[in-house]
């Protein structure tokens, strides 16, 4: 399994209406924090997600977290030479 981007090293923090949408995993989507199709040819695949109503969410910008599509504190833990 090869590493996704660190797009960056803090989580986004969105106010999202309710609605279904698509975390980049992979890192190279220019739309962060949400695929824009660049995965494209890599073994990454978006992460989809429902907001049931509209909410204050972070979102995993380091695209290392275990709680998927959310922050969880693990952008904390890489090392420095990977950003
Ligand atoms: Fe990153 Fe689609 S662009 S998962
Ligand atoms: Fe990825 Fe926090 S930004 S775990």
């Amino acid at each position: 399994m090869s590493e996704p981007v660190v797009y960056d090293r803090a989580p986004a923090e969105l106010d999202l209406e309710p609605g279904e949408y698509w975390w980049c995993a992979c890192g190279r989507s220019m739309t962060q924090p949400f695929c824009d199709g660049s995965h494209e040819g890599t073994e990454f695949e978006p992460v989809p997600f429902v907001i049931e109503e509209k909410s204050t969410v972070w979102l995993c910008n380091c695209k290392h977290s275990k709680d998927k599509p959310f922050c969880d504190g693990s952008h904390n833990d890489l090392p420095d030479d990977i950003f």
